[in-house]
């Protein structure tokens, strides 16, 4: 599957992480969309990137790292087609992709640890989406 990942200097270290550990996996074609180093960086610039590229199809999810995860997750929900989930935790990763079909991951490098974090990003990667009465909710939105 193809991946791509991005952060802003707030979530470059969990990014770094992130990307390490997802390239250990043969299943996983991992695309670093920046930054690469901690110099201070606008979020919006790489959650652009990642977006428009998960909403043209060219990788079927994305990850996005910031301080908080706010601002990437406002920025890529802008996108038609894109559904950025914030998630805090193990439960709202893995509902963010039975409920909402979550194509973005999005997480608060100051916020969450690497461990959880790196079971998360496995968890968001690998839950199906339920699809049944949550299909209809997703046609809603737009
Ligand atoms: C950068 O200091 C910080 O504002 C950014 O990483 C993010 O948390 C914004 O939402």
């Amino acid at each position: 599957m193809k991946i791509i990942i991005g952060s802003d200097h707030g979530g470059f270290d969990l990014k770094e992480a992130c990307k390490t550990h997802l390239e250990r996996n043969p299943r996983w074609d991992v695309t670093d969309a920046g930054v690469f180093n901690l110099d201070p960086a606008g979020y919006p610039k790489v959650a652009h990137r990642v977006a428009q590229a998960i909403a043209k199809g060219e990788y079927k999810r994305g990850i996005l790292i910031c301080g908080t995860g706010l601002g990437m997750g406002i920025v890529a929900n802008r996108y038609k087609g894109v559904r950025a989930g914030v998630c805090h935790n193990l439960f709202t990763a893995r509902l963010s992709r039975q409920h909402n079909n979550a194509n973005i991951l999005v997480m608060g490098g100051r916020v969450i640890g690497v461990g959880i974090a790196l079971e998360m990003v496995d968890l968001f990667l690998k839950t199906r989406f339920d699809g049944g009465r949550h299909e209809l909710r997703l046609s809603q939105i737009d």
